[in-house]
């Protein structure tokens, strides 16, 4: 019995320190926590659960059976972040460089089970070399194991992946089926093949950083959702992440307590600038409008032309689509319809209601974006609002031109309150390109062309470039003073709250991907 109580000691000292101690000196010299230290950290303190301690890998192929660590290269279990559950794992690159072996991936599907039974978070911490090579299909298949479980839980439970050092192969599979996958600087990796095999195949010389580090992913690709600093910079923003999230889809996310007070913020009335022409940003609008530093941007630095992010208006937690004419002119484009099509699709499988800031001229023109496909791409945001369910409200602050008009949540695709400022311009297109089409005759027959190009300019834009003909057909349900856009969003999402809309019957959609 004794004998047997020393061996479970050594077997769990032994898991404490993973791949050994000089293995973790090397990931402390590159500035990483390990698997154990970053559960610790992200988890309330004494909060964790370990499950799996003890279990070893069973392959004897290349001498693999004289090496065995206890837990394999991954910590799983649960716990909770600020008192909330979540299920967790986090992969230990000083055993075998977090490779998945057979036992290491039914290590993770058993908290992925048991947190989709159980419906809580599940938190993937990603720092492995992809699948464990002397393990050839077992590893494989591991893998197949835990993309199945990522698709039964997509839109039940939300799933978030921190890439904690180099992730390759099945590593960033998995992540990618998640709903947020979250990079650390300088230390993160994303790629499907390293830069090894890219030289061989491609004869492509190019460094880990420039091919899948937290700065091409964040701003090239898209695939990085956020980036942080250091390992205790992602886990601090990955808890904040969760405090806007329902625990699971039959939940309602966290409501903070509230009292409406005053509520109007004059600094809104001075944002738009006298010509249409002139860009702001709209981050400073969305600051104004929701409470004091709650805003968590998404893909802060990719498709800048378009803002998402969480935030919370009044203690609700909120879900933002706003095009930003910062960044060319707010225009729809394929990257600025993708971003905002997944974001909006994950409030809605997580009933986080949704605002709209719209200030579009349009999509963008070009074979670049022709030949990329924008109208399919562009197609996906307008699936994406149509379909959502959540309560839905828009503002218009500036330009609602064209079919970015009906996509940026029109009361025509079922958006439930719809607002714009008196500084809206609600038309086909921009005052000079619609007059140039509709009064072309007129114009050169005119003496002088540019004077009637302007007077028809303006006699088109005192008509279209306003907010009052939208009203007046009840396609704007109401005109207001910037001012008092906060108070009214906080009214108009309470009055929301209990919005039920049941769908007609089907498998699933069929959303343009
Ligand atoms: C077994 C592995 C491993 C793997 C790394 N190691 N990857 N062992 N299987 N996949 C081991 C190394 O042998 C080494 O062991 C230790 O982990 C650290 O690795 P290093 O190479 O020294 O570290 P580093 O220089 O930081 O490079 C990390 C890396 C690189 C970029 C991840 O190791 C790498 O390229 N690994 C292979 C990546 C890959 O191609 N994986 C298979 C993907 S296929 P020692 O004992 O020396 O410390 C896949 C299919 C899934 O995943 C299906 C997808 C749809």
């Amino acid at each position: 019995m004794n004998d047997n109580i020393q061996k479970l000691k050594d077997k769990k000292a032994q898991a404490l320190l993973g791949g050994g101690e000089k293995r973790i000196a090397a990931q402390h010299a590159k500035k990483k926590l390990t698997a154990r230290e970053r559960v610790e950290y992200l988890l309330d303190e004494g909060s964790f659960e370990e499950i799996g301690m003890l279990v070893e890998h069973r392959t004897t192929d290349f001498g693999m059976d004289k090496e065995k660590y206890p837990g394999d290269g991954v910590v799983t279990g649960y716990g909770t972040i600020n008192g909330r559950l979540v299920y967790i794992f986090a992969q230990d690159f000083t055993v075998f460089g977090g490779s998945l072996s057979e036992t290491h991936a039914e290590k993770i599907c058993k908290v992925m089970d048991m947190a989709l039974k159980v419906g809580a978070p599940m938190v993937g911490l990603n720092d492995s070399g992809g699948a464990r090579i002397q393990e050839g299909v077992r590893s494989l298949g591991g893998y197949a194991d835990i993309f199945y479980r990522n698709v039964q839980s997509s839109g039940v439970i939300p799933q978030i992946s921190a890439i904690m050092g180099p992730c390759a192969g099945g590593a960033v599979y998995s992540p990618a089926m998640t709903d947020f996958t979250m990079m650390v600087e300088n230390t993160s990796y994303m790629f499907v093949t390293g830069p090894n095999v890219v030289k061989t195949v491609t004869n492509e010389t190019v460094t880990a950083e420039e091919l899948g580090g937290a700065s091409t992913h964040s701003t090239k690709s898209g695939v990085a959702h956020t980036t942080s600093a250091n390992d205790v910079e992602c886990l601090e923003d990955l808890k904040r992440l969760l405090s806007y999230m329902p625990q699971n889809n039959a939940e309602l996310p966290p409501h903070l307590p509230y009292e409406l007070g005053e509520e109007l913020r004059p600094n809104l009335d001075d944002i738009i600038p006298e010509s249409s022409s002139k860009p702001y940003d709209m981050k400073d609008v969305i600051k104004e409008i929701i409470d004091e530093d709650s805003f968590f941007e998404i893909h802060k630095d990719f498709a800048e032309n378009i803002v998402v992010g969480f935030a919370r208006l009044g203690g609700r937690s909120i879900g933002i689509v706003a095009n930003n004419p910062m960044f060319l002119a707010g225009v729809l484009d394929v990257n600025s319809s993708v971003k905002a099509a997944r974001f909006t699709r994950f409030c809605d499988a997580f009933n986080i209601p949704l605002l709209v800031l719209e200030d579009v001229p349009g999509f963008l023109p070009g074979t670049d974006q022709e030949w990329n496909g924008i109208i399919v791409h562009g197609a996906k945001l307008l699936y994406a609002l149509s379909e959502a369910t959540v309560p839905k409200v828009t503002v218009i602050t500036r330009k609602a031109y064209g079919g970015a008009y009906d996509v940026m949540n029109s009361k025509h695709i079922g958006a439930d309150m719809n607002f714009a400022w008196p500084t809206a311009e609600i038309a086909v297109m921009g005052a000079k390109g619609a007059s140039e089409i509709i009064f072309k005759k007129e114009i050169a027959e005119a003496e002088d062309h540019e004077a009637k190009l302007l007077e028809k300019e303006k006699e088109y834009a005192e008509l279209f470039a306003t907010p009052y003909e939208a009203a007046k057909r009840g396609f704007i349900d109401e005109v207001i003073l910037p001012h008092n856009t906060r108070r009214k969003l906080i009214k108009a999402f309470a009055m929301l709250e209990g919005k039920v809309v049941d769908g007609p019957k089907r498998k699933h959609g069929n959303i343009p991907l």
